[in-house]
């Protein structure tokens, strides 16, 4: 619930879409910063083949890089992280990472700079079609003519080709489905290992004593694509689902 115990809707302005991610994406991280981080140390395996795709002496930016588990896969490229959760980048400093205070809907770096940037399950905390659309372009501008970028989110769809994602299959739990009044387009708290309801919804993090709720926007397939297709300069190599994630790689064209 928001701070006012209204229940929390879809944003119908940006000053909503501000709110709602100050509340239920930039609050919580910050909060759970450290719990959290001790839950990602894995890194996924197709983000780290991404990386090996790149020459030595690559300069590659991490948008939305958390605890910067991809921070230091090679030590033969300069990787470079920014993240708009203070409390994240504490512990990447902590670990001597090159890291900048950022939201990745305004990037403070020049155009065409970077050969590589990975946004890995950063998109799905934004909360408009228009903002997604926003962060996706400074991506581009930011990156070099013939530079990739890989940009990971949270499928809506957990189960494809009748295999179900980890997510669904892993401590799966009976709990109540919430669903959704149509009438106040009110967000529903999603049943955590559950298949998604809604694309847009309130996804619980159990802390040891409480409960807070992240907002997500769960992409369903072509999604991204659909977006990006809005952006000159883009060609899209490849795209895949991950466990329960949408994946796309894409090229600036000159
Ligand atoms: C699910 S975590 C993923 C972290 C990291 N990329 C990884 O793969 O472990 C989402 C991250 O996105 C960051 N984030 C959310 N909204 C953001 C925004 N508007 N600008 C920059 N970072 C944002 C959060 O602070 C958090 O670090």
């Amino acid at each position: 619930m928001s701070s006012s115990s209204r229940p929390l809707t879809l944003p119908k302005s940006e000053l909503d879409a501000c709110q709602l991610e100050q509340e239920h994406v930039h609050k919580v991280y910050n909060e759970i910063a450290h719990n959290f981080s001790n839950t990602r140390y894995k890194p996924w395996p197709r983000v780290v083949d991404f990386l090996c795709s790149f020459s030595n002496g690559s300069l590659i930016l991490d948008v939305g890089c958390g605890n910067g588990k991809y921070m230091n896969i090679r030590n033969d490229i300069m990787m470079i992280g920014c993240d708009r959760s203070e409390g994240l980048l504490k512990i990447c400093r902590d670990r001597y990472f090159e890291v900048f205070l950022s939201d990745c809907m305004n990037i403070p770096v020049p155009t065409n700079m970077f050969d590589g940037v990975i946004c890995i399950a950063v998109l799905h905390h934004i909360s408009t079609e228009a903002r997604r659309l926003l962060a996706l372009k400074e991506i581009v501008r930011i990156l070099k003519p013939g530079g990739q970028a890989l940009v990971t989110v949270w499928a809506k769809e957990q189960e494809i080709d009748n295999k179900k994602s980890t997510y669904i299959t892993k401590n799966a739990k009976t709990c109540p489905i919430h669903t959704k009044n149509e009438t106040t387009n009110e967000l529903i708290i999603h049943t955590p290992r559950t298949e998604f309801q809604q694309p847009d919804c309130l996804v619980p993090w159990a802390k040891p004593t409480e409960k807070v709720l992240r907002y997500y926007h769960v992409f369903i397939k072509n999604e991204l694509e659909h977006i990006l297709n809005h952006i000159s300069q883009v060609k899209i190599i490849n795209s895949y689902n991950d466990d329960g994630n949408w994946c796309i790689i894409f090229m600036k064209i000159a």
